[in-house]
């Protein structure tokens, strides 16, 4: 019988962060680097637990997206694995049935970059996909990063949004999105 948890980085211990970064080198083999992450740390997490086992993570932090001249206070999905024995069972829709009430309770906007394996989990919850420009605000100014063009999802909130419009995310080292 597994259980889902959520609790804010500060709360959970080094062991316990260590089995969510075990978890999510191995669900996402050679691509997974300590930008990502660090990414995923200074919100909140959700991690599904099998008794000691750790089987899910998932996690939102904040960010700040400028879209339609606001700067939106923007709840962004990182880290989401289930361990690859456990998958297909709704797992990864119970880690996101945890995060999503923290995305709309807490930020006026959802996002977050998608896998081709993610995809449908978010599409099925109500996730829509960016259809308009992506950028990022670098040091320098605002550079496109077309190559993330149609993997970006939101869950809409109190923000107003123009799916067709450009979505331009905060900086931060490794991947942007
Ligand atoms: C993406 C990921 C988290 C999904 O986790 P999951 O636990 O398999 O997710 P779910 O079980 O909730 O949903 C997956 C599918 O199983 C189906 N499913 C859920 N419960 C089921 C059950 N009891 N029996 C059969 N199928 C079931 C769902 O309907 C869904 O089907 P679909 O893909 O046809 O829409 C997982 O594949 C993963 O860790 N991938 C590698 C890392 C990754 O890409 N993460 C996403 C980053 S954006």
């Amino acid at each position: 019988m597994s259980e889902v948890r959520t609790a804010h980085t500060a709360d959970l211990d080094a062991a316990t962060l260590e089995l969510a970064r075990a978890l999510l080198e191995a669900a996402f083999t050679s691509d997974w680097t300590d930008h990502d992450w660090e990414h995923g740390l200074g919100g909140v997490h959700a991690l599904v637990w099998d008794g000691d086992e750790l089987i899910g993570h998932g996690s939102v932090v904040q960010r700040r997206f400028l879209h339609g001249g606001r700067a939106l206070r923007t709840g962004y999905i990182e880290a989401v694995a289930v361990r690859a024995d456990r998958r297909q069972r709704g797992h990864g829709a119970e880690l996101m049935a945890a995060l999503e009430p923290v995305v709309r309770g807490a930020y006026e906007l959802g996002a977050l970059a998608a896998t081709a394996d993610g995809a449908r989990l978010y599409t099925a919850r109500g996730w829509q996909q960016w259809q308009g420009r992506t950028s990022v605000l670098t040091p320098t100014g605002i550079a496109r990063t077309e190559a993330e063009d149609g993997s970006i999802y939101v869950l809409p909130g109190a923000a107003p949004l123009d799916l067709s419009g450009e979505l331009c995310c905060d900086w931060r080292d490794g991947d942007v999105w």
